[in-house]
């Protein structure tokens, strides 16, 4: 490797910082726990969707070293996206460059979408097992223990961190919105809405047009993950298809995925559907849901219901969306925000079953006592005290003979802490 390749990554070298640009103030609400995790000896990685603000972490990291006297010498940044390189290649470089003892000095890696290098799970645990006072700090947009082997490869070796699109009070944080001000329902409301309808990717919440928007998304977003990314990894026959198979999911937020109804709708083999759908859910771009079983979300057999991972992707496909599309949007937000696993079905169906907790998203204007029946059934059958209705206006409780049902708005549920 050219060593003006590594120069040209590594601006700091001569300037002394990192450019305002990359390293940008707002800091997400998960930085400060990944900044806790720096000096520890596993390899830390951050994976996410696209264009979530991976890199732009990494960046701020790399800032806050500086800013803490690390020498800029001990600091390598390198990013597999648009380079193709061995981590060899890289770590070697750069030892000549600085004229580094990778025994003696502590030195931080920073190796972006690091799923793109080849072997680099081997590679990796080489260097990481060599080297105890390498820190390496990975970042991937597709789920990097993708394959079953890197999973054994690192095992016990790697920390990883989620990054998922803005959540709402990260987006009210950025809206410069202050806690102080979170009671207030007329200020809240309509970013709310805002946010509900075109999800939380930072670089979108600046545009002013739908067609800006779309454009985004469906370049930097989609595209480049069903046509590049994801083949790159795995054989696609048919990229075409899985754009298909996310649209449809995107318009449908919930769908049960029925493999072979699918196969037959589409002429196309079961296996090929159930991969594909896997692609989708390796990349964040979906989220699959199981049917509840007390004690264990494994499910078996049961159908999964899928949904979009930001309903950025939802806005991106759906021309018009009424009040009843709506509150599938609300019942996404609530799904993405818990990192939800399973819903229930049996006579009646629940949205979401959250560390057994059941929880209905009901967004209309009036609650009636039916609507309560799913839960109270689901209550009674696992013997749960508590249950939660998301709402779009009322806040009450409703308490019956096996315990409490609480009403909360959307809005206000969305900024609880947990
Ligand atoms: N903390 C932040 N504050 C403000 N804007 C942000 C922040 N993080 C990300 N962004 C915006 O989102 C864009 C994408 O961020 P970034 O490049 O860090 O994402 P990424 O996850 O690395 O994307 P990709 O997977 O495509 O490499 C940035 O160019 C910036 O405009
Ligand atoms: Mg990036």
């Amino acid at each position: 490797m050219e060593k003006a390749k590594l120069e040209e990554f590594n601006h700091w070298w001569t300037t002394s910082k990192v450019d305002e640009e990359l390293a940008l103030p707002f800091k997400r609400s998960i930085y400060s726990e990944i900044e806790g995790h720096i000096n520890k000896r596993f390899i830390l990685a951050l994976v996410g969707l696209r264009r979530v603000g991976k890199t732009t972490i990494i960046y701020q990291i790399i800032k806050q070293l500086l800013e803490k006297n690390v020498d800029k010498t001990n600091i390598l940044f390198f990013s597999f996206d648009e380079v193709s390189a061995e981590l060899s290649e890289v770590l070697e470089t750069f030892k000549e460059v600085h004229n580094k003892d990778f025994r003696k000095e502590k030195i931080y890696v920073f190796l972006d979408e690091i799923q793109k290098c080849n072997n680099w799970e081997n590679e990796l645990k080489k260097y990481y097992d060599l080297y105890p006072k390498l820190k390496f700090i990975i970042s991937g947009s597709e789920s990097l223990f993708i394959r079953k082997k890197t999973k054994e490869t690192l095992a016990g070796r790697i920390f990883e961190f989620a990054l998922n699109p803005f959540a709402f009070r990260e987006y009210l944080r950025f809206n410069e919105i202050s806690e102080d001000e979170f009671k207030y329902e007329t200020k809240i409301k309509p970013l709310f809405i805002k946010f509900a309808e075109k999800g939380g990717f930072p670089e979108t919440f600046s545009f002013e047009t739908d067609k800006e928007f779309k454009e985004y998304i469906r370049s930097l977003v989609v595209d480049k993950i069903i046509y590049k990314d994801i083949p790159r990894i795995f054989k696609l026959e048919d990229p075409d298809f899985l754009r298909v198979l996310l649209e449809l999911i995107a318009t449908n937020p919930g769908m049960y995925i029925d493999y072979q109804s699918l196969s037959k709708q589409f002429e196309k083999d079961r296996r090929v559907i159930k991969s594909y759908i896997t692609y989708l859910k390796e990349s964040f771009l979906i989220t699959l849901l199981g049917n509840y079983r007390k004690g264990s979300i494994i499910t078996l057999r049961k159908k999964k219901r899928a949904y979009p991972a930001d309903n950025a992707l939802i806005y991106l496909y759906k021309p018009t969306i009424d009040e009843d599309f709506f509150g599938k949007m609300v019942e996404v937000l609530v799904v993405n925000k818990l990192k939800a696993s399973s819903f229930w079905k049996n006579s009646g169906e629940i949205d979401i079953v959250h560390e057994d907790i059941p929880i209905e998203i009901k967004y209309q204007e009036k609650i009636n006592s039916e609507d309560f029946k799913p839960i109270k059934e689901f209550m009674k059958k696992f013997n749960k005290k508590e249950g939660i209705m998301i709402t779009k206006n009322e806040e009450r409780e409703i308490k019956f003979e096996k315990g409490i049902i609480k009403l909360i708005p959307v809005w206000k549920w969305l900024l609880e802490e947990k």
